[in-house]
């Protein structure tokens, strides 16, 4: 399966999907990365493992319209069966999820339904919330909250701050949570059925 991963950062997630790839774990070929910055450094990490980079800066479209359409048109040279957004930090239009229904996931740095949006693990830690975590969902017309594919949670701990807080979920829930996802889709295990999602047979 040919899987496209669209970056705004660093591609800490990214670079967990190149190790599964390269550990066979993944089940599918990550054929571009796709940033809408040029500065992002998870393009310096596509290419020193020898996967395609394409940049589609939103800065050059008057119109977000415009540029998710050049987006997508970007995306879909490399045929793609899936789409990972992988700290891909744009809002797109309806138009553009629409294109990509049922092929595209997202991560999210929260236990949604909690803490759509940003600054989630802030927003945890003033709650007094005693778990926090990040989500895998497939991409709809509604921001972060699209069908949850995967979560995974972890104790919030009294001295953490908002930066310990997700330093530690990105390292123990997003980086092994998301290699899971992608390989289940990549293993056609897991699909969105008009807003549900089935999985090895279930719905
Ligand atoms: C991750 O925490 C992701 O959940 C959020 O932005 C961050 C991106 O990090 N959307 P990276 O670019 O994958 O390192």
């Amino acid at each position: 399966k040919n899987i496209v991963v669209l970056i705004s950062g660093q591609g800490r997630n990214l670079q967990a999907l190149i190790e599964a790839q390269e550990a066979g774990r993944l089940h599918g070929r990550i054929a571009a990365v796709a940033s809408n910055k040029a500065d992002a450094g998870g393009l310096a990490r596509a290419r020193e493992a020898g996967i395609l980079t394409e940049v589609v800066p939103h800065i050059d479209y008057a119109e977000r319209s415009v540029f998710d359409a050049a987006l997508a048109a970007t995306i879909e040279r490399h045929h793609p069966d899936i789409v990972v957004m992988a700290g891909f930090m744009r809002v797109v239009g309806d138009e553009f999820t629409r294109q990509f229904r049922g092929r595209m996931l997202n991560i999210h740095p929260s236990l949604l339904p909690k803490y759509p949006g940003l600054k989630t693990h802030q927003r945890a830690l003033e709650a007094g919330d005693a778990e926090h975590g990040a989500t895998v969902h497939f991409v709809t017309e509604e921001l972060d909250g699209g069908a949850p594919v995967i979560q995974g949670r972890l104790s919030v701990e009294a001295q953490d701050t908002a930066q310990t807080l997700g330093e530690r979920v990105m390292r123990d829930i997003e980086l092994k949570i998301y290699p899971q996802a992608v390989a289940w889709m990549a293993r056609g295990e897991l699909k969105l059925e008009n807003e549900q999602v089935w999985f090895r047979g279930q719905r």
